[in-house]
């Protein structure tokens, strides 16, 4: 049975499951929200250790500025009302991505990392303004600028996921079947799921199904 460490999430759907149900793409992303809590509850249960949640891309900036807002009112709203309790439950809280929100968000971001930091229990990666290839320009910018010898193990120290094992699974739901730039280093080995339910509708048996079909996976690694 394969080790399950690393659960990496691209939560694509939202916005049709908003227009679909509610005439309104936000209504998505407040039950896209729900489903976040849902199924960090369950990677507890399946005592993952990492879980990597791709919440707002480099290129998520081109949506009207109404539904970006929105986004991130959810976010500043979630971290106030939640963290005190993530932190009781000892889960540990990163951002992967750049930090350029407005100062309040910024430091609401900060202030959640640095409390949770210590916590054991999992590690909730959220994926804010990430683009990976812009993390790879970076992680080889940094690479020469240390004179550091090029090769893989060195790389991988420069990229915002440093000493986070690379995930074992890639779930995405939304029906579409691409990476949109998240992760592309780091998912080289990873299990991919493509799931056709959007979002809001993913839930915990859905989520258990993925689990054990991946559990029962002969992973090769490139061996025979
Ligand atoms: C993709 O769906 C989803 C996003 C860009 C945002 C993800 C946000 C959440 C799940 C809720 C907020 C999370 C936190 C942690 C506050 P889409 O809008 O691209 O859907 P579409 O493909 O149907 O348009």
């Amino acid at each position: 049975m394969n080790p399950l460490n690393h659960v990496a999430i691209i939560m694509d759907g939202n916005g049709r499951w908003g227009l679909k149900n509610e005439n309104s793409r936000n209504a998505g992303h407040k039950a896209g929200l729900k489903t976040v809590e849902k199924i960090i509850k369950e990677s507890i249960k399946n005592n993952v250790k990492f879980l990597t949640l791709f919440a707002f891309s480099t290129e998520n900036w081109k949506r009207p500025k109404k539904e970006i807002s929105f986004l991130f009112n959810l976010l500043e709203d979630f971290l106030k009302n939640k963290i005190d309790d993530l932190n009781k439950q000892n889960i540990k809280l990163k951002i992967i991505g750049i930090k350029n929100f407005s100062t309040r968000l910024n430091k609401l971001l900060n202030i959640s990392e640095k409390k949770t930091s210590k916590n054991t229990k999992i590690q909730i990666n959220l994926a804010l303004n990430y683009g990976s290839k812009s993390e790879l320009v970076n992680a080889f910018k940094n690479l020469i600028k240390n004179n550091d010898k090029i090769n893989e193990k060195n790389l991988s120290k420069h990229l915002q996921t440093k000493n986070i094992p690379d995930p074992d699974i890639l779930i995405r739901t939304g029906d579409k079947k691409r990476l949109s730039n998240f992760l592309l280093w780091q998912l080289a080995y990873s299990e991919i799921f493509f799931e056709k339910k959007l979002w809001p509708d993913f839930n915990e048996n859905d989520y258990n199904k993925i689990i054990k079909k991946f559990r029962s996976i002969k992973r090769n690694f490139g061996k025979i």
